[in-house]
């Protein structure tokens, strides 16, 4: 049962709804026209943007805006519920369309600029087979290069280490400890590139001996090779620069037995199996004995040829038993320990071995001569 006061809210309440009925239909119309409207609107300015669109990115962005959940047809699809019932399927049907059609512009546009984008990379990327190929060339060891790991594979068969020193040298290493003081001749300014007074270009390899001995590890069985440096005229036998290989051994009662033993091996294993050797004395000031090493010449087998100029011997290196005052600058018993050094020059076994008559041509890196090795 209503209370009086409830019948009476109904009844204005029915009277209302009566007027406000024809108001609503007409708005019901009215918002399904500007849903349609609206939709017109979506569908020219998407394809409008589609049209002028240039890229894949802006074609997707396209895409989010109007299709994507956020996007403006599922706006309009949630004004739908304004839309008179009967009305909502004719509506919906046309976003529906609207939406279709859109993604048929867009995939077709899609498609259309990947297809430029193939062409224009197909076209940048074209081989013209017909022209000639590039030329690869490959690189060659160095004559250099070739005779030192050849002189490492025999030392190091021997059971040699191979070290390395300093090119910038204190002259101390290069000079003073290895018993050439001022004023030897071997210290002439003229043949030294000087740094400061102290500091300078190493002449010898000879300097590395100094830093091994000084590690203090006995046995020594070393050899060190490197660059040297001296202000000498460039011509078919010298150069500013070039490569020397030092060898030092130390330990127990090594005599000059050993150094002559060694040093005819190393001469075998490199210039051939008949190679012999000669020693002639020589002064080093770092060595006592000291000689220089000739090995037969490896051309006429000693007889003598324009190579070995007439005399079956060619100069090959300097060597001897290490000075006892060398031994104690590095502080190196010689009463206990004794021990050899020599020094050969790279260049002077590679222009022989592969018969080279001018050592410019080992720094002149000509391809049309390094080629042939
Ligand atoms: N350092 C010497 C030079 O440059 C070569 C040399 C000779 C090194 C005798 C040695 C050696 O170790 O014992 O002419």
């Amino acid at each position: 049962m209503h209370s009086p006061v409830q019948r009476n809210y109904a009844a204005r309440a029915a009277h209302g709804a009566r007027g406000a009925g024809e108001n609503l239909e007409r708005k019901i119309k009215r918002k399904e026209e500007q849903m349609k409207e609206k939709l017109e609107q979506i569908r020219a300015e998407a394809l409008r943007q589609i049209a002028s669109s240039d890229a894949l990115d802006k074609l997707n962005e396209i895409r989010v805006n109007y299709l994507g959940k956020k996007g403006e047809l599922t706006a309009v699809l949630k004004g739908l519920k304004d839309v008179a019932p009967e009305e909502r399927p004719k509506v919906g049907q046309l976003v529906n369309e609207t939406r279709e059609e859109i993604e048929k512009v867009l995939d077709a546009s899609k498609k259309k600029m990947e297809r430029t984008l193939r062409e224009a990379k197909m076209k940048a990327e074209v081989i013209d087979v017909t022209l000639p190929a590039k030329k690869n060339n490959v690189g060659h060891r160095h004559p250099n290069t070739i005779a030192l790991e050849e002189v490492e594979r025999i030392f190091i068969g021997m059971g040699y280490e191979v070290v390395e020193g300093p090119e910038v040298e204190k002259d101390y290493y290069n000079f003073e400890a290895l018993n050439i003081p001022d004023g030897h001749p071997a210290k002439d300014e003229q043949d030294t590139f000087y740094i400061t007074g102290d500091i300078l270009l190493r002449t010898q390899t000879s300097s590395t001996q100094v830093h091994e001995m000084e590690k203090g590890r006995i046995p020594i069985r070393m050899i060190a090779p490197g660059r040297v440096f001296r202000s000498d005229e460039v011509d078919a036998t010298h150069s500013p620069s070039f490569h020397q290989i030092e060898g030092l051994v130390i330990d127990r009662n090594i005599t000059f037995a050993d150094l002559k033993g060694t040093l005819a091996e190393f001469a075998r294993e490199l210039f051939g199996e008949k190679t012999k050797v000669k020693f002639r004395p020589h002064h080093f000031p770092f060595t006592e004995p000291s000689a220089e090493m000739d090995v037969s010449c490896f051309k006429c087998g000693g007889s003598g040829c324009r190579f070995c100029k007439g005399s079956g011997w060619i100069e090959i290196l300097g060597c001897g038993m290490v000075h006892p005052h060398v031994l104690e600058m590095s502080g190196i018993n010689p009463e206990e320990y004794t021990g050899f050094a020599f020094g050969v020059g790279l260049e002077r076994i590679a222009l022989l071995k592969y018969e080279i008559d001018d050592m410019r041509l080992l720094y002149e890196n000509d391809i049309r001569f390094l080629k042939q090795f």
